[in-house]
């Protein structure tokens, strides 16, 4: 069924129907279609634009759809043009003349934009669901580890002493800037559009504001070029979605080096490893590697909406249906990452004596012997330069700091004395980082409060 056939002598062939549809992927917006052909009808009534008994049969008849949908006695033409035809067509059969009215003072041009709309918030919301989740998850695994000694690294070189909690609580920062990017799209995606027309609006005496509270939108769209043509929510939500991948991927990445052998800080539950078909000893983190490489799609599906969306002139143009697969595609990434990463992260377990191992290996307390004696009164500069001669020292006798005599350290600089082991002492140097934001068993312990304070007070 078409719904232009009027000026046409012929239908669509075959191939140009299949070119042209969308209804493979956009049926999965039948709730959000129907729900705004609700309200439309329902303002349409109320203006007396078609009667009330026309509006009341056409709400009626919406919702068994709706109904039949749902319970799988109805199924959805796979050769419909798009989820707004098959609709409205299911409608007209059911109604006759009265389903005819429906699409009054309406295209479906603002009809598109306010069905993805209503469906980009409701994911919005699953989303922000789904990564408040994930942070209780590391807030837990972080007070547990509010005192596990690990070194923090830069250029993956051991740097300084840190703890694991503080390392997991850096992931939390990430992904509650991640939930205040969302609720600022879901914002930007609150304005309703319906009521735009194709591009220029309608002459009916339409209520947009009426139809703005039936359907919960927060304000109306002041401009109706605007209105059907802009997808900015479709790429804002996108690129925060492509965001979040991006911090799932270094934190996927930092899980896949950590079950290496070579680091082994943590290990994963067999639940969520994988084997290899040949070699018996083989535990691979495949979740992990899947949510890194996934992030590439959702990288890929943001280029897409920028690219798609950059050469269009006002107002809507068919290019314009190629923003659903790519934003369906990033929604359902994510989503699908969330819900493997949260849980493996749950169960992984954490072995502490391998990170303080590590820890004792690298010299990372080599700027704490230097403000040991900075604290004794010798400028920086001279007491960088005396430890790293202790370090090439250490190095060329096979010793650590810790390990090194008293004798040796004096040879260096005098001012050394016995004090210098309890300065250098791994756990003091991790424990008394303790300023705001800094690794201390603390200030762990206090962010851990106050990201769960903040999380819970998050809604979209
Ligand atoms: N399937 C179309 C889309 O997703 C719906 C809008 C069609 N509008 C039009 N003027 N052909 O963009």
């Amino acid at each position: 069924m078409q719904l232009w056939k009027g000026r046409f002598k012929k239908a669509l062939s075959k191939t140009t129907n299949d070119f042209n549809s969308s209804i493979s992927f956009d049926s999965r917006m039948y709730k959000e279609d129907i729900e705004g052909s609700i309200a439309h009808s329902a303002m349409l009534g109320k203006c007396g634009i078609i009667s009330q008994e026309d509006a009341k049969a056409i709400g009626e008849g919406l919702k068994g759809i709706l109904a039949d949908i749902e319970s799988g006695k109805l199924t959805i033409d796979p050769e419909a043009e798009d989820i707004h035809t098959f609709i409205e067509g299911e409608l007209t059969a059911r109604l006759g003349d009265t389903g005819k009215r429906l699409h009054t003072a309406r295209s479906r041009n603002d009809q598109v934009a306010v069905d993805i709309k209503l469906y980009l918030k409701n994911q919005i919301e699953e989303i922000t669901d789904l990564v408040k989740g994930l942070i209780a998850v590391i807030c837990g695994k972080a007070e547990e580890n509010a005192e596990t000694v690990m070194p923090g690294y830069t250029h993956l070189q051991r740097a300084q002493p840190i703890t694991f909690g503080h390392h997991l609580m850096a992931y939390a920062e990430m992904l509650l800037r991640d939930l205040s990017r969302l609720k600022d799209c879901y914002e930007r995606a609150d304005v309703m559009p319906l009521g735009s027309g194709a591009l220029a609006c309608t002459t009916y005496p339409i209520d947009r504001e009426y139809t703005k509270e039936l359907l919960d939108f927060a304000a109306v769209t002041h401009n109706s070029l605007d209105g059907v043509s802009d997808r900015d929510y479709c790429i804002e939500l996108a690129a925060d979605l492509a965001i979040i991948m991006v911090h799932l991927s270094r934190f996927s990445e930092e899980i896949i080096m950590w079950c290496s052998w070579e680091f082994k800080f943590v290990e994963l539950d067999d639940a969520f490893s994988t084997g290899s078909s040949i070699m018996p000893q083989k535990k691979n983190p495949d979740i992990a590697e899947l949510v890194r490489g996934k992030s590439g799609r959702v990288f890929g599906d943001l280029t897409t909406l920028l690219t798609v969306m950059k050469g269009i002139a006002l107002a809507y143009n068919k290019d314009m249906q190629e923003d659903k697969e790519a934003i369906f595609d990033a929604i359902d990434t994510v989503k699908m990452c969330l819900t493997a990463f949260t849980p493996m992260l749950e169960t992984m377990k954490v072995l502490p004596q391998n990170m303080r191992k590590a820890a004792a290996g690298g010299f990372i307390n080599a700027t704490d012997c230097a403000d040991y004696l900075v604290k004794k009164g010798l400028p920086f500069r001279d007491a960088y330069k005396a430890t790293g001669e202790l370090v090439a020292k250490c190095i060329e006798m096979n010793l650590t700091l810790e390990t090194l005599p008293l004798d040796e350290y004096k040879k260096i600089c005098d001012i050394f004395d016995e004090g210098v082991y309890e300065a250098i002492g791994l756990e003091k140097c991790a424990y008394e980082r303790s300023p705001i934001g800094g690794p201390s068993p603390d200030n762990v312990r206090r962010e851990v409060e106050r990201m769960r304070g903040m999380v819970e007070l998050f809604q979209v």
